[in-house]
């Protein structure tokens, strides 16, 4: 591999970006000064180090993206898609894990990766999902044991198990491991219920960081994607 596209690839850095760091040397591959951004070696068995400090070549890349309203969860759409908000040089190959509606808000898993994504979305590995919703009413005890019990949503769908913590009177956190069409405001439908703001906080295991704003997304950390790894 080129050493350039090496540096690109593990700092998500642009092609320019990493030309300036080896023409300031910044770089180094096993103990030498690298001079030349066509340089080839076997990344497989190389250290290379960027301002001192070691980097790893990751075959795949993982984010996490606070989704903000007004996006569609797809790579490409006549409409802005969550792909848009990253930069050009990180957006080879990356797609959504799972789709949320255009007006749903927080954690999506971003990767190249498609076995992991497949693996998450499939129904057969049901993997949990926390939705806080803000809700147009109070539930019930009965409305609670239905949906944690499951409940025909229309379609000829039934909902599988699921798991309600009320926050507040207007407030829940809905944990499922289906990932039906609009399963969440359906099932709230269902009980006679309203969703007026819904956001995902947790995939498999893997909560939304706080720190990341609308729009924002970050690498998944290495404990991060272990824990994703878990549900496969
Ligand atoms: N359920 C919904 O209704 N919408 C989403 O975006 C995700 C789950």
């Amino acid at each position: 591999m080129r050493i350039d596209k090496f540096i690109c690839d593990c700092l998500g850095v642009s092609r320019s970006e990493a030309k300036n760091l080896i023409k300031n040397c910044k770089v180094e591959l096993n103990g030498s000064r690298v001079s030349s951004s066509d340089l080839k070696f076997d990344e497989s068995e190389a250290e290379v180090f960027v301002n001192g400090e070691a980097l790893t070549y990751e075959k795949y890349v993982y984010f996490m993206l606070n989704k903000p309203a007004g996006l569609v969860s797809a790579t490409k759409d006549a409409a802005p898609t969550v792909i848009d908000l990253f930069k050009k040089e990180n957006r080879k190959n990356l797609f959504p894990v799972g789709r949320l509606d255009k007006d749903t808000l927080g954690l999506l898993i971003v990767t190249d990766d498609g076995d992991l994504g497949h693996h998450l979305t499939s129904p057969k590995h049901h993997v949990d999902k926390t939705y806080r919703v803000k809700i147009e009413k109070l539930l019930s005890d009965d409305d609670i044991r239905a949906l944690e019990t499951g409940l025909d949503i229309g379609e000829g769908e039934v909902t599988g198990p699921a798991k309600v913590t009320v926050i507040d009177e207007e407030t829940i956190l809905l944990t499922i491991s289906e990932g039906k069409y609009h399963q969440v405001k359906r099932m709230l439908e269902a009980v006679g219920n309203k969703v007026l703001l819904l956001k995902r906080i947790s995939i498999g295991g893997v909560t939304l960081d706080d720190n990341l704003k609308e729009g924002e997304y970050r690498r998944l950390t290495p404990s991060e994607l272990d824990i994703l790894n878990d549900n496969v």
